[in-house]
């Protein structure tokens, strides 16, 4: 069972990957990435969204809405080296979906062939070629189509999220539609990653038994939580999980990521967005006392004064 990092926004960043790597999963992506600002020689994009230690084992996952824009991202996030790229055909958010990109790519089903066509005509065969999917959008409820698309084109793997784009993140995965895709026919070089509401081994183990997977990519469930994993890994070949972080070992991880994030952004942005990661991190230690204390050290602006706290916890 592979088990891969899904692409997040705001997450799977360069500094966050860092810590991600020590973990070992079978693919990492960066966050999604702007077709046309790639395109346009964008120096964010460039710079921090792509930038990598290993193209080999972290993909790109790219969205966009327009045929010639996306090939032409592609071939260039190939050309800067990654081996491992992703069709963005996922995303809900209205910024993304007015332009017909991220989810709304899902009733364009031609759009998609065509654009599959040409990419495998232009990349190179060694590279690895991938879908992220949800399994409806508006009018469209036919994601068995992207199975066999998939297929007909030597994909690498079809990662499907079981909610549909009108879902956003609420109410929960829809497992039965995911488990009852992956028993679709589907040639052996194609693997099936499931994808949703994965966050703890146990409970992945438990939803995962009934499906056909190759694989799952992880979502809000690393977040702050590299060592699930290790966990799920430990879980899958073993029968039991072994590893649990204790506080320190979960202080010296966060320490570890705002250095990353010094080094990568500075410290004033370093100090900003450890925040989110905070909360997550410590989640099975949030006592009433350590909860006041994170309180306060999310509204501290001084990184080092934020560190030492975080020291003292
Ligand atoms: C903050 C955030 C950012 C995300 N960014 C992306 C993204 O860039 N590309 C993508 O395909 N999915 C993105 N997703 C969706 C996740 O990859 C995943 O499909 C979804 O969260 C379902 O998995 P989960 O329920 O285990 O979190 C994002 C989700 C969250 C919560």
């Amino acid at each position: 069972m592979k088990i891969y990092i899904s692409p997040m926004a705001g997450y799977t960043d360069y500094s966050y990957r860092k810590i991600l790597k020590k973990f070992n999963p079978d693919l990492l992506f960066t966050e999604m990435i702007n077709a046309h600002l790639l395109n346009k020689n964008d120096k964010i994009t460039e710079n921090e969204l792509l930038k990598c230690d290993d193209k080999i084992n972290e993909g790109v996952q790219i969205f966009g809405h327009d045929k010639e824009n996306i090939v032409n991202a592609f071939l260039k996030a190939e050309k800067i080296g990654f081996k491992n790229l992703n069709l963005n055909m996922g995303c809900p958010q209205p910024k993304i979906i007015k332009k017909g990109a991220g989810s709304a790519l899902l009733p364009k089903i031609e759009l998609i062939d065509n654009l599959l066509y040409e990419l495998k005509e232009k990349l190179d065969s060694k590279t690895k070629l991938s879908l992220k999917i949800r399994i409806g959008y508006r009018s469209f409820s036919s994601p068995e189509l992207y199975i066999k698309i998939a297929d007909k084109y030597g994909l690498d793997f079809i990662c499907v999220h079981g909610r549909t784009g009108e879902q956003f993140y609420k109410g929960n995965s829809d497992w039965n539609i995911v488990s009852r895709l992956s028993y679709l026919p589907r040639s052996e070089t194609l693997d099936f990653i499931g994808n949703g509401d994965l966050f703890e081994a146990e409970q992945i183990v438990n939803t995962i038994t009934s499906s056909n997977l190759n694989g799952v990519m992880l979502s809000r469930g690393i977040i702050g939580n590299p060592w699930l994993v290790t966990q799920l890994k430990e879980l899958l070949e073993t029968g039991k999980i072994s590893s649990f972080p204790d506080l320190n070992t979960i202080k010296n991880t966060v320490l570890k990521h705002i250095e990353y994030l010094i080094e990568n952004k500075g410290k004033i942005i370093a100090s900003l967005e450890i925040n989110k990661f905070l909360k997550p991190y410590f989640k099975n230690f949030l006592s009433e006392d350590t909860n006041q204390k994170l309180k306060e050290i999310i509204t501290k602006k001084d990184i080092n004064k934020k560190i030492q706290s975080i020291i003292n916890i």
